[in-house]
């Protein structure tokens, strides 16, 4: 398996995107200090915490130069890749999710998946201690096609019956030799931020076996393609509806 992070100055769709350093170091600590202070209150069995101390964390980021920078330098690429893609304006707010992921919490391992969203800007706050298990972000070559909404939807489904198997059988079929050749291991680190496409890039994180892997997770543009996947099952229903003469 490759490892590292392309670094072209492209259009946001290929592969991750690193940004170094537009984290600063105190703010860091700060929110890795509330985290701290909130553990006892609120331990969800995902390790998702509420999306609005999320936000919180995001707004005071954006308070930095050099992050409000990036986010405007990749938001714009993003609404240029929604608006020549998938022919619409994208104007959706950002959603924010803080992820705090332990051992203890296999389920949200080895979970292959395509985001809704176009944009994911990934903030990583703590890193697992080094090894094999550390959970980083593991990102497939695999692309998903935008304007493919079956293909998108034999895939969701696939994942979704995936994401309910075991953790070993799942892991063991992710790990499986076609689909690890194909991926690059992302060593996402604190005071960075990875940008990539989450809508067509297929990718997961690995297990945690020791530590806490804490990340800010910040979505923006949602593909709408969910939306048009009920419109043409409903287009199909009436299509059928008409064949058997109800309309
Ligand atoms: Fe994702």
């Amino acid at each position: 398996m490759d490892t590292g992070v392309t670094t072209e100055n492209g259009l946001i769709g290929e592969f991750v995107r690193e940004f170094v350093g537009v984290v600063p170091t105190e703010l860091l600590a700060s929110i890795n200090a509330a985290i701290e202070a909130a553990r006892h209150e609120w331990q969800p069995p995902d390790g998702r915490r509420a999306s609005a101390t999320a936000r919180q964390f995001a707004d005071a980021l954006r308070l930095h130069d050099a992050f409000s920078a990036m986010e405007a330098q990749v938001c714009a690429a993003a609404r240029l890749w929604v608006g020549q893609t998938l022919a619409r304006e994208a104007t959706d707010a950002p959603v924010h999710v803080l992820r705090c992921v332990g051992p203890h919490m296999a389920a949200q391992s080895y979970l292959r998946h395509f985001d809704s969203h176009v944009l994911t800007v990934l903030i990583p706050l703590q890193r697992a201690p080094d090894g094999e298990q550390n959970g980083d972000l593991i990102v497939h070559v695999r692309r998903n096609e935008p304007l493919a909404p079956l293909m998108h939807l034999f895939s969701k489904t696939w994942l979704f019956f995936e994401h309910g198997l075991p953790f070993g059988l799942r892991r063991a079929i992710v790990n499986s030799g076609f689909g690890m050749r194909h991926c690059r291991r992302i060593r996402c680190e604190p005071g960075n931020a990875y940008v990539f496409n989450g809508f067509v890039t297929l990718h997961h994180n690995l297990h945690v076996a020791d530590g806490e892997r804490r990340s800010l997770i910040i979505h923006h543009y949602d593909a709408g393609l969910e939306a048009r996947l009920r419109t043409m099952v409903r287009a199909v229903r009436h299509f059928r509806d008409r064949l058997a003469g109800y309309s």
